[in-house]
């Protein structure tokens, strides 16, 4: 083992790292939630070429605590409101700090007794938030393109093995072929993994969508049993919710099978109040979705869902003489990766701590937190472009240019970190409100700092 440097032992190696982020968490409310010119120049201290004798580990942690901190983008405190980014409970970042130094491969039962059993208990808890039968298949991934692109092998095994053909074997060159069909404002995710599956981003049908950017269930083309519709809950711009009821009713009707990327919207059938925007999604064949958003665990952590349990292995499993053959779940038979970290404890971890009255309100208190932003905005003189009915506020200072203008002063200014978009043809601010850690008080901040902004940008 390496020489430690000044801690004489691993623990206090540890305790060091475990100051230096409990500082880091504190000081957190007082820093700018993007990192100043100061602190990015600061990066040229990490070096350029690799030392030829190495630095004792105490000398590493203290560089990566004092040149990386200050560097960070504050995402895990209450005013980043960026992208759809949760920071993380602290019960979730402590279960994976311990299950980090377990280091336990999730692979395999026999790699980890100890991952296997936490994930089947977070398997059912998830199919039981989620309205699913016990049968549905549970894989994780490192995210939702992730869970989207497995969904879509699953898919695609299942629909060309009723054509007999067996896509495994034989790969897609030759193969029948199938149609895919999404809404006008499908999430770009959705066609990387469609890219990534042999399906292309182009071969899509595209089906228009309403003013809130849902696919309009009257405007499905014909459907067949060689088709995959791709729907979605949680517009990444304003939050909209896909009709799904409507959707499965006619794709079941056709044999066509219905994916919902549901990456944070899926999130709302933990929610008392807002469970009806995704009514149906238990018809789908297959769902994924995002626990580093919403749930608020660590990166990197997303879930697909299978109703047809066979397809899914069919399409993710490995055999050789070396793995065991026994009928128990094996984790990574539902996966496409082999080795991976056991990234569903610190989902265990959140929803035992939170239990289904905790989650119902943290899922909630984020959507009436988004509305008091929307209503504090659109009281100071902004136009509010979208229906909020869950995270996600689209805000429009008057023209393209200022309300552009605007967004990058905000970003300058450190307050609070919201982005751009384009919504209809228009530039947009895009807020989302997805960290636990958000209080009142930080939307207020954030309102006040930006309509200030915007007084002052002509
Ligand atoms: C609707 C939707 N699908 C998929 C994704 C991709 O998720 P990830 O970055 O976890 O792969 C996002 C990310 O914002 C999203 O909003």
């Amino acid at each position: 083992m390496n020489d430690l440097g000044e801690h004489s032992s691993v623990e206090e190696l540890l305790s060091d790292a475990s100051e230096r982020a409990c500082r880091y968490l504190e000081g957190l409310s007082g820093q700018r939630v993007f990192p100043g010119r100061d602190e990015l120049l600061r990066l040229s201290r990490f070096g350029e070429a690799l030392p030829e004798n190495g630095v004792t580990p105490s000398k590493v942690l203290a560089l990566l605590d004092e040149c990386g901190s200050p560097a960070t983008v504050a995402s895990a405190g209450g005013r980043y409101f960026g992208f759809v980014t949760g920071g993380s409970l602290p019960i979730a970042l402590a279960a994976q700090w311990l299950a980090a130094a377990w280091d336990q491969n999730a692979c395999l039962r026999v790699m980890s007794p100890v991952s296997a059993r936490i994930e089947d208990i977070t398997n059912s808890w998830l199919r039981d938030l989620f309205g699913l039968s016990d049968g549905w298949a549970v894989g994780f991934v490192t995210g939702a393109t992730m869970a989207n692109f497995s969904a879509l092998a699953a898919a695609r095994h299942a629909l060309l093995a009723r054509l007999g053909w067996d896509v495994e074997a034989q790969g897609l060159f030759g193969a029948p072929s199938l149609r895919v069909v999404v809404g006008e404002d499908v999430h770009v995710s959705m066609l990387k993994a469609l890219a990534l599956a042999g399906f292309g981003r182009s071969r899509v049908e595209k089906v228009p969508i309403d003013a809130q950017g849902r696919m309009r269930a009257d405007e499905l083309p014909p459907l067949d049993a060689r088709t995959i519709v791709c729907a979605q809950v949680g517009n990444v711009n304003t939050g909209a919710c896909d009709p799904i009821d409507a959707i499965c009713e006619r794709s079941q009707e056709a044999g066509a099978w219905v994916h919902v990327d549901g990456a944070f919207g899926l999130w709302a059938r933990a929610s008392s109040r807002r469970a009806h925007l995704v009514r149906g999604i238990e018809h789908a064949q297959s769902l994924a979705m995002d626990c580093h958003k919403w749930l608020n665990v660590p990166y990197d952590c997303g879930v697909v869902f299978v109703r047809d349990e066979p397809a899914l292995r069919a399409a993710m499993s490995l055999q050789a003489a070396y793995l065991p053959s026994e009928s128990a779940r094996q984790p990574g038979h539902y996966v496409p990766d082999a080795s991976r970290r056991a990234r569903a404890i610190e989902v265990w971890a959140a929803l035992l701590s939170l239990g289904k009255r905790g989650l119902d309100e943290m899922i909630e208190r984020s959507c009436r937190l988004a509305a008091r932003f929307a209503d504090g905005l659109l009281g100071g003189g902004a136009q509010i472009l979208n229906e909020v009915v869950l995270n996600q506020v689209l805000v429009s200072f008057g023209t393209d240019d200022r309300t552009k203008r605007v967004i990058n002063a905000v970003q300058e200014d450190g307050t609070c970190w919201c982005g751009g978009t384009e919504w209809r043809g228009s530039a947009a601010m895009r807020i989302s409100v997805s960290c636990w850690a958000t209080t009142e008080d930080d939307i207020d901040a954030s309102i006040a700092a930006i309509l200030h902004i915007a007084s002052s940008v002509a």
